[in-house]
């Protein structure tokens, strides 16, 4: 397939486009909802702890236990798809949301809780492997990190919008610990994500499988059906698209499991290395530590609770601001350059932040406690870096590192391959938060200078192994 030019295409391709797009936003809200589910929780952890009288540390297990709940969707997810389909994946994920989100708002104590947010942690692992397959899978070639980069776009926009349905709830029930119409905010907080957990369930029915999982069970009129309708070619180019897909899956057309991915005689393995790298380093920076305890961050230098409540609306939408600038840029400057960007950006944003908290005067309040505080300038420049880090982030290793995992690995192992990187960011991302909140304590600042050494290995890591991968065809992986 030629790589069509995104100002000159013929007014097929505009339609087919146009079909591209909205089946990518309909799988993308599986990212709205990872991103909501995840975020949420924020808002509802303080008054799940007083309301169950638990400690820190129970307290802490059941928020990240769902990042743990999330590592092993991802790692069953790849499978699953290629078994029953990526459409089916999509709906097993979406089911468990809706579950998820009711059984944890209407709970019998902590621990039925803390089960359903596993749960809903699974399907936020579905939902983080199905949904860039799923899209790498329908995009052309020459608008697949762009349409990629949407899925980043619902993940973040999920976080902004868990982020105010926390906010607006507490405003209404007079405070998170309030009552609203006999049910308490934090049950609120939790339940109302059933409501786009429902409206994803009914999207999965309307539309298509992907056309490489149908070349795969054999089903190649429906195969040739969707990539006509998302290609716009006439019968000789789909015909020819088929013939690429069939080569790539392999004459065996054999399931490659998670063990043959890291076998010599597969040929995969230093790609599967890569992803799991890329996809590690992605959390070890330390994005969520912004995300998950963005107010504990702010409160613990000095700042009062509602400017940290201000300060992490302001991350959230600087997030999206980042997220635009990607997707503009993704397909053209290319998916490497863009991480590199990213890399020395948070680097020094990181190191600036670390150098800032360095400063943070340490006194004892009239209850023994030890407070930290950021005087002038040091306050004002910790402020700007944290949010010139989540700039540099939202604009390459956000999105950039799921584009790239949906499309590094050739056809006949992306599922696993995408499984076991993704199941990687999430053992990350749980090791990143189960650790914050006592690193914060121990050393703030050695805890950045921590992270800002991630930025610069992850620097390294990109300019020896990774490869551009913008432009060419799926079938030309691996
Ligand atoms: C990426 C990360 C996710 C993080 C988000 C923040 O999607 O994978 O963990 O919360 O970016 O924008």
């Amino acid at each position: 397939m030629s790589n069509l030019d995104t100002t000159g295409q013929p007014p097929a391709a505009h339609a087919a486009v146009g079909l591209a797009v909205l089946f990518s936003a309909a799988a993308a809200l599986g990212g709205f909802l990872f991103g909501y589910d995840t975020a949420v929780i924020n808002g509802a952890v303080n008054a799940i702890r007083d309301r169950y009288d638990i400690g820190a540390g129970a307290t802490g297990l059941s928020v990240s236990l769902t990042l743990l709940g999330a590592a092993l969707g991802a790692w069953v997810a790849g499978t699953i798809a290629d078994r029953l389909g990526r459409i089916r994946v999509m709906q097993i994920a979406a089911a468990l949301f809706v579950v998820g989100a009711l059984g944890s708002a209407f709970p019998f104590g902590i621990v039925d809780l803390t089960l359903w947010r596993v749960l809903g942690g699974v399907a936020v692992g579905f939902a983080s492997v199905i949904a860039p397959a799923y899209i790498a899978e329908i995009a052309p070639a020459a608008i697949r990190g762009r349409l990629g980069s949407m899925y980043q776009l619902a993940i973040v926009l999920g976080i902004a919008v868990s982020q105010l349905v926390n906010y607006a709830i507490s405003q209404a029930a007079g405070g998170g610990r309030g009552v609203l119409l006999g049910i308490e905010a934090w049950q609120w907080m939790l339940a109302i994500e059933a409501i786009p957990a429902l409206l994803y369930l009914v999207m999965t029915f309307t539309i298509p499988e992907s056309p490489r999982h149908l070349v795969r069970c054999g089903r190649e009129d429906a195969a040739r059906k969707v990539i006509g309708e998302l290609e716009g070619g006439d019968a000789e180019a789909v015909g020819h698209r088929i013939e690429e897909i069939r080569t790539s899956l392999g004459a065996e057309r054999s399931r490659v499991g998670v063990r043959a991915l890291f076998a010599k005689s597969t040929g995969v393995s230093a790609l599967v290395w890569v992803g799991i790298a890329l996809a590690a380093l992605q959390q070890f920076v330390g994005i969520n530590v912004i995300f998950y305890y963005s107010s504990t961050l702010w409160q613990a230098v000095g700042f009062g609770e509602d400017r940290s409540l201000l300060i992490s609306v302001v991350s959230a939408l600087v997030n999206i601001i980042g997220t635009f600038v990607a997707i503009a840029v993704i397909d053209r400057i290319g998916r490497k350059p863009l991480l590199l960007i990213g890399s020395v950006g948070m680097a020094v944003s990181l190191a600036t932040a670390a150098i800032c908290f360095h400063s943070a005067t340490v006194t004892t309040n009239e209850i023994g406690e030890s407070v930290a505080t950021l005087e002038g300038a040091s306050g004002t420049v910790a402020l700007i870096a944290a949010n010139a880090f989540v700039f540099f982030f939202a604009l390459s290793w956000g999105p950039v590192v799921w584009v790239l995992i949906s499309e590094l690995f050739p056809n006949r192992v992306r599922a696993a391959a995408v499984g076991i990187a993704t199941a990687s960011n999430w053992v990350a991302n749980f090791l990143v938060s189960a650790t914050f909140p006592s690193l914060a304590d121990w050393n703030l600042s050695l805890t950045y200078g921590g992270y800002a050494v991630m930025a610069v290995v992850s620097i390294f890591v990109v300019t020896r192994f990774v490869t551009e991968t913008r432009g060419r065809t799926l079938e030309q992986a691996g």
